[in-house]
């Protein structure tokens, strides 16, 4: 039998970022072509009824390392595991990273890296490509992969000594390019030359576990480098975005520059709001080498409540999860040494319930926030809204029925990531998306999955995001220095 031509949701509660209103939905042929009560529909069309559920954009995860080669192995999860995960935890949408070797072309990593997830990803996806050497070659690049390549984001790394990371001339030449073509700079805020010489100092103490990885990076030193980086972008006027903020004083950083009316957006992960970093204390390793990660989880349990609160606040904007996942027998290339265990955790499947959990059910925030930082944000921050991250006429149908009264428990027993524990394990989680819709057509029901490798689609951003780049042009007009005019200084020089 040929499948129904459109999809009506039926008596939902619709929830965007700015409001909630009991409404149908109209799919056809992977769009939202109608929202209003009482739609007269054509026969033949399947009916979802969703009364007492709530029906909202399809998340997107703003922060993904598919399949990424890294500290000497590949995690687990690629495009094509990690998409069915993503869109079984109601995510229809990632955000992935290009990671070019110092010296390679940002041109060639980026097709390489649409040809490897083109034929490969179930939902849509897009590419932030990050700047990991300096050149004239490297700034020409980033000019074609924002004007040709649908690319309006790079990422900077402060972190990684000798491997990403660039030094503060290097961050200033690129994010004054990244200003100059209309892109977003994102940067991994940790001090490179300190970790470095804090996991010597640690390894010289005899600290070769997980605990060292926290012990060589506290807090101040992802602080230090989020200032920095903040002090930089404003030096050129560019919007700036934190990626990953993993500690109360770094969110604080944020938050302050935030307050002194910097354009700049923070990005806490699944795995800073759901669960913390006194795990690296564990007695089993391979239970602490489970949460490596950089910036680390932090050791104070009162972290994740916090950042939820200034996400909640929009103090922080939008999440993601660092989703990076490597099996245990992988982390434990690290077993002697925690400088060589692979860095990254799980999160792309979980992070719907996880915020809904922590943030929702626990009275920080309502269901239109939970919207704002799980979709629209993304999706105006990265400018392809209201393509994606509204329900409403002409959007994509990506979209999910959630059900807030459901619950789930989260187990690596269960879930559909390759990796083979979960950092969430045992979480019981109010918040359960029962239908996942992407491109228009039903891809989760039941607890069922429906998707081929490839259907998913490259979503192509244009540079100069108005949410964005609004308030940089206008300080550009306005917020221009202007020299003195003065008569000629007459009087004597001493000679030299
Ligand atoms: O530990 C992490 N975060 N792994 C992925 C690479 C990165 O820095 O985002
Ligand atoms: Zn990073
Ligand atoms: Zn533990
Ligand atoms: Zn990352």
């Amino acid at each position: 039998m040929a499948e129904p031509s459109g999809i009506l949701i039926k008596g939902g509660k619709v929830v965007n970022e700015d409001c909630s209103v009991i409404s149908d939905v109209y799919i056809e042929n992977g769009k939202i072509v109608e929202v209003g009560r009482n739609l007269q529909i054509p026969a033949g069309v399947r009916v979802i009824n969703a009364t007492d559920k709530l029906v909202i954009p399809g998340g997107i995860d703003t922060h993904t390392h598919m399949e990424l080669a890294f500290m000497g192995t590949r995690a687990v999860d690629d495009f094509h595991i990690g998409t069915k995960a993503a869109l079984a935890g109601g995510t229809t949408m990632i955000l992935d990273f290009v990671i070019p070797q110092k010296g390679k072309s940002l041109l060639e990593a980026y097709d390489a890296w649409r040809s490897t997830a083109d034929a490969k990803v179930c939902c849509d996806y897009s590419l932030h490509v990050a700047v990991t050497w300096w050149s004239d070659e490297v700034k020409k690049e980033m000019e074609t992969l924002a004007k040709e390549k649908g690319v309006n984001s790079f990422k900077m790394f402060m972190a990684y000594k000798d491997v990403f990371m660039l030094h503060d001339s290097e961050l200033y030449a690129a994010f004054a390019q990244c200003k100059a073509i209309g892109a977003i700079a994102q940067v991994h805020a940790e001090n490179g030359d300190l970790i470095a010489e804090g996991a010597k100092k640690m390894l010289s103490m005899g600290i070769t576990g997980p605990e060292g990885h926290e012990l060589c990076r506290p807090e101040e030193v992802e602080a230090e480098a989020t200032q920095r980086a903040i002090t930089i972008a404003h030096t050129v006027n560019c919007p700036l975005y934190v990626v990953h903020v993993m500690s109360k004083s770094a969110a604080k950083v944020v938050s302050n520059a935030r307050r002194d009316g910097r354009v700049v957006f923070g990005e806490p992960i699944a795995a800073g709001l759901g669960t913390d970093g006194t795990h690296y204390w564990h007695k089993e390793w391979a239970h602490a080498a489970g949460f490596v990660m950089g910036p680390p989880l932090r050791p104070d349990p009162s972290t994740p409540g916090l950042l939820m609160d200034l996400l909640a606040n929009d103090d922080l904007s939008v999440t993601g999860t660092d989703n990076c996942t490597f099996s245990v027998c992988q982390k434990a290339l690290g077993r002697d040494d925690f400088t060589k265990i692979p860095n990254g955790v799980n999160g792309v499947e979980d992070r719907m319930s996880v915020i809904w959990e922590r943030g929702v059910h626990s009275g920080k925030m309502d269901e239109n926030r939970f919207v704002a930082v799980t979709s629209s944000n993304a999706a105006k921050i990265f400018n392809f809204y209201p393509q994606k991250g509204r329900i409403a006429k002409n959007s994509d149908a990506d979209v999910v029925i959630w059900d807030p009264k459901m619950t789930r428990r989260i187990s690596a027993k269960t879930h559909h990531q390759a990796v083979d524990y979960n950092i969430f394990e045992g979480m019981e989680c109010h918040g359960v998306p029962i239908i996942t819709i992407s491109r228009g057509k039903v891809v989760y029901e039941d607890g069922q999955l429906q998707v081929s490798p490839g259907e998913g689609r490259f979503i192509h951003r244009v540079p100069f995001s108005e949410f964005v780049y609004k308030r940089i042009k206008q300080r550009d007009q306005v917020g221009r220095p202007t020299a003195v005019i003065r008569k000629p200084y007459e009087g004597k020089v001493i000679s030299v």
